[in-house]
């Protein structure tokens, strides 16, 4: 490959966000976990399968022209918890930061039973402790129903 073609591989961006070391096949998931959509309007580039030291291969996902605080960006450790949040402004790094999983996660996940109280028509917002980060482990705070990994998984 030629120099030129790698680094319009990964070519780099003047101001946003770069969310990198997305363990490799889940930048889409968490793309719809941040709440983004074909509606933006701004740059987005979605890196699959590149090449990485730390982990075989990765996921990259850079956001131009926005710059994502770290709560919102957070609850990506649920699937990506070897991510780094880099803020990036006029071409630099002015910012970088592991994703932390928070104790407590307040939506956007649904608990699996049907018959829970946060699934009804009432103005509850799913809430789940985390039991354990790896491997993930999620308990429902309203009807105690476990969570794994392929149960967030499967909801993006
Ligand atoms: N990046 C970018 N645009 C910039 C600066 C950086 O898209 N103007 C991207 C890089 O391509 C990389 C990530 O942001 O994917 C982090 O950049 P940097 O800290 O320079 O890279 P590394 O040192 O390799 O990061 P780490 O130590 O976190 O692996
Ligand atoms: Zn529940």
């Amino acid at each position: 490959m030629s120099r030129k073609d790698d680094e319009l591989r990964v070519m780099k961006i003047r101001e946003g966000t770069v969310i990198d070391h997305i363990s490799a096949g889940h930048s889409l998931t968490v793309f719809r976990m941040l709440g983004l959509s074909s509606e933006e309007t701004n740059v987005i580039s979605i890196l699959m399968n590149v090449p990485s030291k730390k982990l075989g291969m990765k996921d990259i996902l850079k956001i131009e022209s926005r710059e994502l605080n770290p709560s919102e960006v957070d609850k990506i450790a649920l699937i990506a918890p070897h991510a780094t949040i880099n803020i990036i402004r006029d071409y630099r790094v002015v910012k970088k930061q592991r994703v932390k999983l928070p104790k407590v996660i307040r939506g956007p996940i649904k608990c699996t039973n049907s018959t829970c109280i946060s699934n009804a028509n009432e103005p509850i917002t799913s809430t789940f402790m985390v039991v354990n980060e790896d491997p993930l482990c999620l308990r429902c705070h309203y009807c105690g129903r476990i969570l794994s990994k392929e149960n967030v998984l499967s909801q993006f």
